[in-house]
């Protein structure tokens, strides 16, 4: 796993910033009035700060962004980063700015000058997000920045304030690094052991094999993986931090690799399909966050751990399999197998839990990418409440969601002739009919979220908060939306 950057927060210290070596940031205002750090670099520097936010160049400069001043004269640092930060930031710039400045963090480390910055923690976040990096692999030289201090008036209430969203942070990256992993690394058995260890943040966590499965009749679940060396698995993570009522829960799709099965996919790009499992990576992101921040909400996460392959064992196009709700459905194509996991983990979530309210995510259609690219994942509701709040949410944190339509009009496409539900509707509305089919092993009166994050979960080019590669997209958005919604 990697290892993310050293921030220490301490007290404003003057005369620390002349002898500071790498790097370091003041933030200065739309309205061009240094503060103390600031005017201590400016006059260290003979007047360069005040000459740049004099400068056409500052007022152009869009906010969070950082402009380099190299090799200052008077300085011992190797370049002094001024960033253009109100004293009031919307939390998406201040976080920006604090992505601005890991971006450009070398082995040097920086000291990064805060003063009394309302948004200080916010920065500190940008700057935690930005400088993850997944170089597991990498043998040579990693190059793991050097130590970040961040120096404020008031390091105690600062450090507080950042502990939350240290919690949320690390949850993050949890994901990250599970949706980086590679499929001969993280396989089904290595994924339920990760999750396992998580026991000792105070997370109950109950791995169920596949005679447990077959037992309960997850017949569509284990169709998905009969093809595959891995055995199939179903992880329950529980958070009870919210007394006796009832939980909220979290259901991800978790195809550590998806080939596709016997509906083979082209071989071009079919490495990306590591990825698989990124639905199941958020949920286990979420429910590290919830442990770690000590949450007072009851949440469940569930995750359908599973590979899809050829093999002889694997299943066919054309099979009819039934569903542990006990629906049948007929494989069109082996590669819709996201949602005949889903199919049996939502059910069994309900029977066990009767959870309040309950959001599945899964990279689980090609299409959404068609429709709404790599800025937004689509967003399926049976419930414009919950819906609206878990869009606020998404929207507060910067990270993109696009609500889509259900309609029982879409049902059509996904009749099958010799059982009740087939896997695939036609070449239109792919999004849809996979939401559609998922939306019949939810029952009406839950409350209900499916995310289709096959576009969001993981990009390949940089992002405002994350290098390219593993987002972990909706870590933010469903942390805030159980404390917005389930905590005091
Ligand atoms: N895992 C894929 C969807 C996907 C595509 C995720 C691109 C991330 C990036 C899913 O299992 C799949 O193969 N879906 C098919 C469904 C089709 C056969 C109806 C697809 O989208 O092509
Ligand atoms: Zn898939
Ligand atoms: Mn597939």
């Amino acid at each position: 796993m990697t290892t993310p950057i050293a921030l220490r927060f301490a007290e404003t210290d003057l005369d620390a910033i002349a002898t500071a070596t790498g790097r370091v940031a003041v933030f200065v205002g739309p309205n061009a009035k240094l503060g103390p750090s600031a005017r201590r670099v400016n006059r260290l520097t003979k007047g360069a700060v005040a000459r740049y936010v004099e400068s056409e160049a500052f007022e152009k400069a869009k906010e969070g962004t950082a402009h380099v001043l190299s090799w200052p004269a008077g300085m011992a640092a190797d370049a002094v980063d001024v960033v253009k930060l109100s004293r009031r930031p919307s939390q998406a710039d201040a976080r920006k700015a604090g992505a601005a400045l890991a971006k450009v963090l070398g082995k040097g480390g920086a000291l990064i000058a805060a003063d009394g910055h309302k948004a200080a923690a916010d920065i500190a976040f940008g700057v935690a997000m930005r400088a993850y990096a997944f170089d597991t692999y990498k043998t040579g030289d990693k190059t793991a920045p050097g130590e970040v201090t961040m120096m404020a008036t008031n390091p105690e209430a600062l450090a507080a304030e950042a502990g939350p969203m240290a919690a949320v942070a690390e949850g993050v990256f949890f994901t990250r690094d599970l949706v980086s992993e590679p499929a001969n690394i993280l396989t089904t058995d290595d994924f339920a052991a990760r999750l396992a260890a998580m026991q000792e943040l105070g997370l109950e966590v109950e791995i169920l094999e596949e005679a447990d499965l077959e037992k309960l009749g997850m017949r569509t679940l284990l169709a998905v993986g009969q093809g595959s060396e891995s055995p199939s698995k179903v992880v329950v993570m529980q958070w009870n931090g919210g007394g006796d009522e009832a939980p909220f829960a979290l259901v991800g799709k978790g195809v550590v690799f998806d080939t596709g099965g016997i509906s083979i996919k082209p071989a071009g790009g079919m490495e990306d399909m590591t990825m698989d499992m990124g639905g199941a990576g958020v949920v286990s992101g979420v429910m590290r966050t919830l442990a770690l921040r000590k949450a007072k909400a009851n949440v469940v996460g569930l995750v359908g751990l599973v590979e899809n392959m050829p093999d002889g064992k694997a299943q066919r196009p054309g099979d009819v399999v039934t569903s542990m709700k006990g629906d049948t459905v007929e494989v069109i194509n082996t590669d819709a197998e996201g949602r005949l996991v889903l199919a049996d983990v939502l059910w069994y979530a309900q029977e066990r839990f009767k959870p309040t309210g309950m959001i599945d995510l899964a990279t689980l259609t090609g299409a959404i990418i068609i429709g709404l690219g790599h800025e937004m994942a689509g967003v399926f509701s049976n419930d414009d409440d919950l819906c609206n709040a878990f869009l606020k949410a998404a929207a507060a944190e910067g990270e993109g969601a696009w609500r889509m339509p259900l309609s029982p009009a879409y049902d059509e496409l996904i009749k099958s002739q010799i059982a009740d539900i087939k896997n695939t509707g036609g070449r239109g509305a792919g999004s849809i009919t996979a939401a559609q089919f998922l939306q019949r092993f939810v029952k009406e009166d839950c409350p209900w979220i499916h995310l289709d994050i096959a576009g969001v979960a993981s990009v390949k080019s940089e992002t405002a908060l994350a290098p390219k590669g593993a987002t972990g997209w909706g870590v933010m958005a469903l942390d805030r939306l159980i404390r917005d919604r389930y905590e005091g």
